[in-house]
C-alpha cells in the first residue's frame, strides 16, 4: 500500500479525500506522528480505537508501518470504544476478537496497555467495572487521539440517539438500526446482542483530538446532518460541531453531499 495520499481540499477540520485509502493512511499517519512524538519525549500515548469497518485500512497501515518502518507500540496506551455485552469472550464477533485480529496481535503493544470494555464481568460488576474503566483513562493522562466512526443513526461509540451529551462509560441498550447493521456479522438479529459497554460522549469530548473517519456513500447522509444540521442528543455525532479538537476526515464517497 503506498503512504502517498492527496488532499483534494480542506478546510480547518474537514479533510476530504479523492478515496477510502488515502483517507484512512492520512488518519494511520497522524496516530503514527503521535506515537513517535510521544516516543521522543519518553511518553506514552494513549489511543481510543474503534472497531468496525471504518477502521480496517488504518489498522493495516499501522500494522505496515510497524513492519516496515519500525513503527513501535511499546509505549502506546488504548482505550477501545466499546464492546457487546454479554458475548462469549472467544465469539470471534466480540470487539476484543476484532482488535487483536486487526492490530494487537500484530504490533508491540504490551498486553496490559490494551483496554477494552470487558464483556465477562457479570451483572452486578458492571457499573464498577464501568467507573474503574472512566478512571483507568484518567489515570492514564486522558485520551490524546480518540478515534471514531459514525453509525447510520449518527452514534459515536455505542452512544445511541439520545444519548446525554454528558455520559460516561456505561451498559447501553443497542438500536434497531445498530443491530441491523450488526447483522453482517450474526446469524439472525435474536443473536445480535442487545446491550453493550460503551464509553460515554463526555468521555469521548474530553480526547485532545479527535478523528472522525467516515467513508462510502452510505454515509454521506448521516455525515450531512451530523455536520451540518442541528447539534442533538438525537444525532449523538453532532455534539463534534461545537469541538474544536475534531478533525472529520472523508472520503470523496461520504462527503458527497456536503453543501
Ligand atoms: C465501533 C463503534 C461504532 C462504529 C460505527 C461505524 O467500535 O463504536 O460507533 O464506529 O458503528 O461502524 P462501521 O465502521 O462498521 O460502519
Amino acid at each position: 500500500m503506498s503512504s502517498n495520499f492527496k488532499k483534494p481540499f480542506s478546510t480547518p477540520n474537514l479533510n476530504i479525500f479523492e478515496t477510502s485509502e488515502d483517507a484512512s493512511i492520512y488518519v494511520a499517519h497522524l496516530i503514527a506522528a503521535l506515537i513517535r512524538e510521544r516516543q521522543k519525549q519518553g511518553q506514552h500515548a494513549v489511543l481510543g480505537l474503534a472497531t468496525g469497518t471504518t477502521p480496517k485500512i488504518v489498522y493495516q497501515e499501522l500494522i505496515r508501518m510497524h513492519n516496515i518502518e519500525g513503527l513501535s507500540f511499546s509505549n502506546v496506551i488504548s482505550f477501545n470504544l466499546d464492546e457487546y455485552y454479554p458475548i462469549p469472550s472467544n465469539d470471534e464477533r466480540s470487539f476484543s476478537y476484532f482488535m487483536h485480529n486487526h492490530l494487537f496481535q500484530h504490533v508491540d503493544i504490551a498486553p496490559h496497555n490494551i483496554h477494552i470494555p470487558n464483556f465477562n464481568c457479570s451483572n452486578a460488576d458492571i457499573i464498577n467495572h464501568c467507573v474503574d474503566y472512566d478512571q483507568k483513562i484518567i489515570k492514564a493522562g486522558g485520551i490524546d487521539i480518540q478515534l471514531l466512526g459514525i453509525g447510520r443513526n449518527g452514534h459515536i461509540g455505542f452512544n445511541e440517539p439520545g444519548s446525554d451529551f454528558d455520559s460516561v462509560t456505561r451498559l447501553v441498550d443497542l438500536d434497531m438500526a445498530t443491530k441491523e447493521d450488526a447483522l453482517r456479522d450474526f446469524i439472525s438479529l435474536e443473536e445480535v446482542p442487545s446491550h453493550a459497554i460503551s464509553i460515554g460522549i463526555h468521555n469521548i469530548s474530553r480526547a485532545k483530538k479527535i478523528i472522525l473517519l467516515a467513508l462510502g456513500e452510505r454515509k454521506s447522509k448521516i455525515i450531512k446532518t451530523a455536520l451540518q444540521g442541528e447539534v442533538t442528543t438525537m444525532l449523538p455525532a453532532s455534539v463534534l460541531q461545537d469541538l474544536s479538537q475534531v478533525e472529520f476526515v472523508l472520503d470523496k464517497e461520504a462527503g458527497m453531499l456536503l453543501g
